[in-house]
């Protein structure tokens, strides 16, 4: 079954880095049956686009402003990203909520202009290790969900990738068990069958992310209820990453 795979490079690869990067990764890139998706710096985007124009790979941005145009030094937009065919964009990470304050009104604005612009958001979304072990999983990514999507019609969700990425287990080696996964899924899935409806819920696409390597990614794309892959440090890899996307 074809699975999203996604690279988030995160802030690493200058102009000589990425280019080398991507040349040793575009062969496997055109041998796989999966879709995968290369999350780039901003400055790394048109660099990233061209030279895999001739694949069947997506690029993505790690960030949008959630201001639509204007004076909003150093900020990016839906439009700008639009006109470099971006296709998809992250949205909710963790590292963004927890560094830059992105709280769950300003996600909320950022996949509303996104739409707006016809770009994909994956909107991320998990809970701190403390959170788990209160037992409030369900309770954050219901909360989560809610906030991130108030507004947003049934029509729209068919553009959105839901990401769950527990916070404890991203950039840390400490991987979900699958047990875990799928109950984040299932109850992910639910949030959306209750607020918008059954084929709402099916249709939803949720990956997983966090400390997901060559070793065990296997395991868990191997569910059909999961998805696939939002990857960061196995991704900066080309062995590592190569051996996940041409995984199926
Ligand atoms: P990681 O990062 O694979 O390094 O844990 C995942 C992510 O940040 O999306």
């Amino acid at each position: 079954m074809k699975k999203y795979i996604m690279g988030n490079l995160k802030m690493n690869f200058d102009y000589q880095d990425l280019k080398k990067y991507l040349n040793e990764l575009t062969p496997f890139l055109k041998q796989t049956k999966n879709q995968v998706v290369i999350f780039p710096s901003f400055v790394g985007l048109a660099q990233t686009k061209e030279k895999l124009k001739n694949t069947n790979i997506f690029i993505g941005a790690q960030n949008v402003s959630e201001n639509e145009k204007g004076a909003f030094t150093g900020e990016v937009s839906a439009k700008m990203l639009k006109s470099f065919n971006v296709d998809y964009v992250l949205v909710g990470h963790s590292e963004r909520r927890k560094h830059f304050f992105e709280n769950d009104s300003k996600i909320n604005q950022k996949i509303k202009l996104l739409l707006k612009y016809g770009i994909k958001p994956v909107l991320c979304v998990g809970e701190t290790e403390k959170q788990r072990l209160q037992n409030k999983t369900n309770e954050v990514l219901t909360n989560q969900l809610i906030k991130a999507l108030k507004g947003i019609y049934e029509n729209e969700l068919e553009s959105i990738i839901v990401a769950y990425e527990p916070v404890w287990a991203i950039g840390t080696n400490k991987t979900a068990s699958e047990k875990n996964v799928l109950e984040a899924i299932k109850h992910i899935k639910n949030v959306i069958k209750q607020n918008y409806s059954l084929t709402a819920s099916n249709n939803l696409v949720v990956l997983y992310g966090g400390s997901l390597k060559s070793s065990n990614a296997k395991n868990f794309l191997s569910h059909k209820e999961i998805g696939g892959a939002l990857i960061g440090g196995s991704s900066l890899k080309v062995e590592e990453f190569a051996k996940i996307i041409l995984e199926n």
